[in-house]
This record gives C-alpha cells, sequence and structure tokens, in this order.
C-alpha cells in the first residue's frame, strides 16, 4: 500500500473535515505540510493535526519535494491558478468543488493536468455518500423502471461574515447556485445524464451576499426526466436540510431531510435498513487513493466537475434572463473537450 505524503493548501472552515476523513485511513495518507494566509486557521490546522511545516505562500508546499499530491480548499477565484501551478509542479489534485468559477477557467485546470498526466479530482463528495451511491446503482439496475420525475434540495441558514470571500459575486463566481446546489445537480447529472432544458427563478438579498441567495429550477433531461430543483441559503431554521425524491413507473426512492440532518431511505415505500451512511469524505479520499496509484480516472473527474459547473452557470443564466435556457451547447462544448 502506497502511502502517499498530502500537502493541505487552504486549512478554513472545509479543512479539518478533510483532514479526518483523509486521517481515518492509517496507511493511506501522511499529512506533511499544509499553507494558509491566515496564521491563525494555521497554527490551528497545526496543532490540531501534529504538523510543523506550515507556510503562508502554497509554493512552499508545491515546491516540497515529498509531496505528492494537494488538497486545495480556497476560494474559488483561486482555484484554476492554484490547481494549475500544482500539476505543473508534478502533484496530484483533489480540488474541492466548484472545479472553477468559469467553464474556460475549468477548461485550463483540466488541460493542465491532462499535459501533466496528474491525477485531478474534484470534490463532489456527495457520490461518496452510500444512500446516493446505492441509488445510482439502483437506477443503473433499472430499479424503478422507466423514470418519471425527481425533485432534489438544499436548504440551508447561510449568512458569511461582513468580510468573507463568500460575500462576494467576484470570488465565488455566483451564489447559492454554484456555491452548494452544485452538489445537488452534480448528483441529478449522474443519476439521470445530461440536463437539456432549464428554467430557474432566482432571489437576491443583498445582506447576505452579492450572488443569489434562492434559486428555483424546473430541469428536463434528454433521457426524458423532468425534476425540481430548490437551492436556498435564507431559510430560518438551525441546520441544513437536503433531500430527494425520484419516482419512476416502478416505484419511488426518497431521503427525507430531517431537522436534525439525519435522513431516512425508503425503496418502494419501504423503509431499508441501511449500512451507513458512511462519511462520505473518507470514502472520498478512499477514491482518491485508488486513483493516484492505479492511474484509474475518478468517478469526479475535471470532467465531471465540468459539467456540473456548466449546468450550474446555465441554471443562473436563466434565472438572470428569466427565460428558458438550453443546454445543449454547453454539453457538445463538453464531449468536443474531452475527445
Ligand atoms: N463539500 C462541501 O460540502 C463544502 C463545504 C464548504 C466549503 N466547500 C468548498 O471548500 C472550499 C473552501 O471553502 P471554505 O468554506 O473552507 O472557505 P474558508 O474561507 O473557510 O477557508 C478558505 C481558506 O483559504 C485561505 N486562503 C485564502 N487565500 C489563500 C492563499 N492564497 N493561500 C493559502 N490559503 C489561502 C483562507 O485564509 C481560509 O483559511 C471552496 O471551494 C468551497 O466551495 C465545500
Amino acid at each position: 500500500m502506497q502511502n502517499l505524503a498530502i500537502g493541505f493548501i487552504g486549512t478554513g472552515g472545509i479543512g479539518a473535515h478533510h483532514a479526518q476523513g483523509m486521517r481515518a485511513m492509517p496507511g493511506h495518507f501522511r499529512l506533511v505540510t499544509a499553507s494558509d494566509t491566515s496564521a491563525q486557521a494555521l497554527t490551528r490546522f497545526g496543532e490540531s493535526y501534529g504538523i510543523t511545516r506550515l507556510h503562508a505562500d502554497y509554493r512552499r508546499v508545491l515546491g516540497d519535494p515529498e509531496v505528492e499530491a494537494v488538497v486545495i480548499l480556497l476560494p474559488h477565484h483561486l482555484h484554476e491558478q492554484v490547481a494549475t501551478e500544482a500539476v505543473a509542479a508534478g502533484k496530484h489534485v483533489l480540488l474541492e468543488k466548484p472545479i472553477a468559477r468559469t467553464v474556460a477557467e475549468a477548461d485550463r485546470i483540466i488541460q493542465a493536468a491532462r499535459t501533466q498526466h496528474r491525477t485531478l479530482m474534484i470534490a463532489h463528495n456527495q457520490r461518496f455518500d452510500g444512500r446516493h451511491a446505492w441509488i445510482a446503482r439502483q437506477l443503473q439496475a433499472g430499479a424503478l423502471g422507466r423514470l418519471l420525475t425527481a425533485r432534489i434540495d438544499h436548504q440551508q441558514n447561510f449568512n458569511p461574515p461582513e468580510r468573507s470571500w463568500w460575500r462576494s459575486l467576484d470570488q465565488v463566481g455566483g451564489g447559492c447556485v454554484i456555491g452548494s446546489g452544485i452538489h445537488r445537480l452534480d448528483l441529478l447529472r449522474w443519476w439521470f445524464g445530461e440536463v437539456e432544458e432549464v428554467y430557474a427563478q432566482l432571489q437576491w438579498d443583498a445582506a447576505r451576499l452579492e450572488g443569489e441567495v434562492a434559486c428555483t429550477a424546473a430541469l428536463r433531461f434528454r433521457g426524458g426526466v423532468h425534476a425540481e430543483f430548490l437551492c436556498h441559503w435564507g431559510i430560518h431554521r438551525p441546520t441544513h436540510g437536503e433531500s430527494v425524491f425520484i419516482t419512476g413507473v416502478d416505484g419511488t426512492f426518497s431521503i427525507d431531510g430531517g431537522e436534525d440532518g439525519r435522513q431516512s431511505l425508503a425503496p418502494h415505500h419501504e423503509h431499508l435498513a441501511f449500512a451507513g451512511p458512511q462519511d462520505p469524505t473518507e470514502s472520498m479520499w478512499q477514491h482518491f487513493h485508488r486513483c493516484v496509484t492505479t492511474g484509474a480516472t475518478p468517478l469526479t473527474s475535471g470532467e465531471e466537475g465540468r459539467a456540473s459547473l456548466a449546468l450550474a452557470l446555465d441554471v443562473v443564466r436563466s434565472g438572470t434572463l428569466r427565460s428558458a435556457v438550453r443546454t445543449e451547447a454547453q454539453a457538445v462544448l463538453h464531449r468536443a473537450g474531452s475527445a
């Protein structure tokens, strides 16, 4: 078993989550160094995980010859710059979602990883949630027969601090759709294939952020499924909630987003004694290890991250234009790009 030396770039909000998921598999990874421009975040991280090679400048992590792979946990406007430099430095990359703010930025990251023959995986961690993976397998096996409709949501009370980058349209590349909804759109694409047309509505709350705070959308998939999507960062409840409802001619799968974040899965209206959910972060890191050590293409490759970003941007574009948007052009570009 190859024990990969990992460098963290960004040790903020999501950093501890990754560190714990990664360290849950002894013998797979060694956390050897980290970088953050916030001395406070970096010191806390170093103390928590016993690392002393701590740098304000991420290039010191990229220049560290022991480091084989980096995880990039940065504001979205830095994803392209740091990810392209990382693969140029010979490092494999696990990059937080969204891959980037624009399709052009995403293309440059993907191209750089291809040129350098490095693994590029996007941290669309919801695909590694045991319940979501179970649904993917069941749908693939035709368990619900011909698929008809779906409903999916993400709801959260998200009010970033005054000077947070999360408030900036430029640094985030949007609002709640690219920030959180992209996880749910990525699941829909995984389960049902590509979207043909979307019609979205957006709402804003300038007291919280510059991008949209809420989005509802109707999506029509090429395969015929119709889906409803809701993403809301302005709800009034203490914990975030996420639910799924999928119906085919032969049954229904649902995941109810509970008040306490716990969820239950009921296939065909029977309660399933479900072994899980396993922590998706741990499974995601396990997958990253396999891809780096065998050269396999990640389930959440750069190309997949790009396609989910393109869909998120189309959703926002539809809401901004207040008209239906056909996504075919993006899909054609995607196919050409990955040919
Ligand atoms: N998968 C999920 O559920 C999930 C949840 C939250 C965040 N995220 C993603 O994780 C990424 C980071 O988000 P976050 O919430 O942890 O943000 P955050 O603001 O909490 O942390 C970002 C960190 O990056 C540091 N930083 C900024 N510029 C830097 C630079 N040039 N070099 C080194 N460090 C720098 C900041 O000081 C900060 O500590 C984003 O892509 C976000 O979308 C994913």
